[in-house]
């Protein structure tokens, strides 16, 4: 990381930086999202229909960041969530980001789609990790991979339920997305080619995606994986009150406000306004927890406010990654908090506890100049 790129003062301004040193084809795949990529771009968007209303005279001579999710104390509310070939940013890839959350206090969902096996990547950085899957069409495959992080000590399991197909990616069909030969698919080996479908037009991941993503599943998968595990269960993925009611029926621990970064379907719902009604249907029987769009102090309580108890982010910690491995990523870390507590601070409200609904109004049709 050269010194430039460390004095990047906020998450933003480090993905030109970022952009710089990865491929093409890396960047798009890491930057884009489905179609016109109208949900990618709202996701970030709906942040500025909410307002905050400090509240003054408030001691904050301390501010507390912790929390507690899944019976996990956290530094912070705000996890790295889970994000593929890691390695395509950085030879150090997810052992790099696993020692970065680990160093900040917080922890890292480890994609199924990795670059390293989730036990070279518990055994990087010892502490709390959760592992994110799908289930395949052979059901046997999602069964090892329980196995193999479980014997990892991951201490949750997070289905991704976005994904019956691939969303319409069209960066990648352009760039024809692939992993470069010295990279693959480390989870599946042993199990299955680890390597995309040869030969395949456009991008390679959505070949293997329809090869592999059993597109038939329903709610009984969340009732068979409960059935084949003692973790908790996390659907990433619940942008719906009915969803929400059915995950919490169907015995979810947690849910994700979730469209997948915007990479899935496109128009859905920005997760910051699908956030409220989600957590207004699960109340207090199970956390809610959300991604898409986080890149400020500011972002996270507004969140946590809507009724998030905590936030994933993903592309900023992919941005860091490339600009500089661990330190990249313990840098974006470490913006993230710096804002977060100045932004309690200012706000009046000097813990996480103390952040409650009064701390947030929404405005309609307030239309701010460009910077
Ligand atoms: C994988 O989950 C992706 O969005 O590419």
């Amino acid at each position: 990381m050269t010194s430039q790129d460390l004095k990047a003062p906020n998450c933003e301004a480090l993905e030109p930086a970022a952009r710089a040193v990865l491929t093409e084809s890396a960047y798009n795949y890491y930057a884009g999202g489905a179609e016109d990529e109208t949900t990618l771009r709202a996701n970030r968007a709906a942040f500025s229909r909410f307002y905050l209303r400090p509240r003054v005279l408030v001691d904050v001579g301390e501010v507390d960041t912790s929390v507690e999710v899944l019976g996990e104390r956290l530094s912070m509310p705000i996890l790295l969530a889970p994000t593929a070939f890691q390695r395509l940013a950085h030879p150090e890839g997810e052992k790099a980001s696993a020692r970065a959350a680990r160093a900040a206090g917080t922890l890292m969902v480890a994609s199924t789609l990795s670059t390293t096996t989730v036990q070279d990547t518990a055994a990087a950085a010892p502490g709390p990790l959760w592992f994110q899957l799908y289930v395949y069409r052979q059901r046997e495959i999602t069964r090892e991979m329980v196995q193999r992080a479980e014997a990892a000590g991951c201490t949750a399991l997070c289905l991704t339920v976005t994904m019956p197909v691939q969303g319409n990616r069209e960066r990648d069909n352009r760039t024809g997305f692939r992993l470069p030969p010295e990279l693959e698919m480390a989870n599946f080996s042993g199990l299955r080619q680890a390597g995309f479908p040869e030969g395949a037009p456009g991008s390679g991941l959505e070949a293997f995606i329809a090869r592999e993503f059993d597109p038939t599943l329903t709610w009984s998968a969340v009732e068979w994986l409960r059935s084949i595990t003692r973790l908790p269960i996390v659907l990433k993925g619940i942008v719906t009150p009915e969803d929400a009611a059915l995950a919490v029926e169907h015995g979810a621990d947690a849910v994700i406000v979730s469209n997948h970064g915007g990479r899935q379907l496109d128009c859905a719902e920005p997760t910051l306004l699908a956030l409220p009604r989600v957590a207004d249907a699960v109340g207090e029987r199970i956390p809610v927890l959300m991604d898409g769009g986080i890149r400020r102090g500011t972002d996270v309580v507004k969140a946590l406010a809507l009724g998030a108890r905590a936030v994933l982010v993903g592309r900023p910690a992919l941005w860091g990654l490339a600009v500089g491995g661990q330190a990249g990523v313990e840098q974006v870390l470490e913006m993230l908090r710096g804002e977060l507590r100045r932004t309690l601070a200012l706000l009046g409200r000097p813990s996480i506890r103390a952040l409650d609904a009064g701390a947030i109004t929404e405005i309609q049709g307030l239309v701010l100049p460009p910077r």
